[in-house]
């Protein structure tokens, strides 16, 4: 288990917060559906247009090096969206059998071509798969959408699906600076706090695997 950044080559994302935090509790109602306006809707809503554009493909290539993953190795992105990392993994390692699960059926049936039949609709907290099925599970941005049991659930699914190897990323603050750069952006995560608080809680859920910050 180690703290490691395999984000740092993802592109920094443009973000406008005062228009964010305009409108901020309808946003909410409506991101929280994580329908087509979260994906595809405006900036305020969400993603404000997910598009296919290979931007995830030096984070597969850091992920396949890092696991040292090769045809034939399974692995889980958890909380997938419309599938692009599960598309660029398997673009870097061919032969390589990789799935995603969303709780979004409008993500999963906007996916690109590549990854029909490999994406899920189901639950971060009860996944549909048998114990040991994965080499790694990955999980990106998509915890902290639970509240604190919630989130201890999530991983423990990650660890009973993968207990070799894993990977999850969630919001955090390290300064009262970006703590309040965060609830000004923040729409969908219950659950947030320090590096310290995370790292507690993935004491506490027993999640052996890797993981790292997303902070603005
Ligand atoms: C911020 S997005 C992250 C998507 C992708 N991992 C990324 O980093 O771009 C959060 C994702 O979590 C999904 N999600 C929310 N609740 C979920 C749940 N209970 N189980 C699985 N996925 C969930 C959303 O539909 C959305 O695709």
């Amino acid at each position: 288990m180690s703290e490691i950044n395999l984000l740092s080559k993802y592109p920094k994302a443009k973000r406008n917060i005062a228009a964010r935090v305009s409108g901020k509790f309808d946003n909410r109602e409506i991101a929280l559906k994580f329908g087509k306006e979260y994906f595809d809707g405006t900036r305020e809503q969400g993603y404000g247009g997910y598009k296919y554009d290979g931007r995830w493909l030096p984070v597969a290539k850091d992920i396949v090096e890092h696991y040292k993953l090769k045809a034939g190795s399974r692995v889980l992105d958890i909380g997938c969206a419309k599938g692009y990392l599960v598309k660029d993994l398997m673009r870097v390692c061919p032969g390589m059998e990789v799935f995603g699960i969303d709780i979004s059926l409008y993500a999963i049936t906007n996916c690109e071509n590549e990854t029909i039949g490999r994406l899920h609709l189901g639950d971060a907290r009860s996944l549909p798969f048998p114990d040991a099925s994965f080499d790694v599970a990955i999980s990106i941005n998509t915890i902290h959408n639970f509240d604190k049991s919630g989130c201890i659930e999530a991983l423990k699914e990650m660890t009973r699906v993968a207990p070799t190897a894993g990977y999850v990323q969630v919001d955090a603050y390290r300064s009262e600076v970006e703590k309040s750069l965060f609830l000004d952006w923040v729409l969908t995560a219950k659950t947030h706090g320090t590096p310290e608080f995370w790292k507690a809680l993935i004491c506490e859920a027993n999640y052996n695997g890797d993981y790292y910050w997303t902070t603005l």
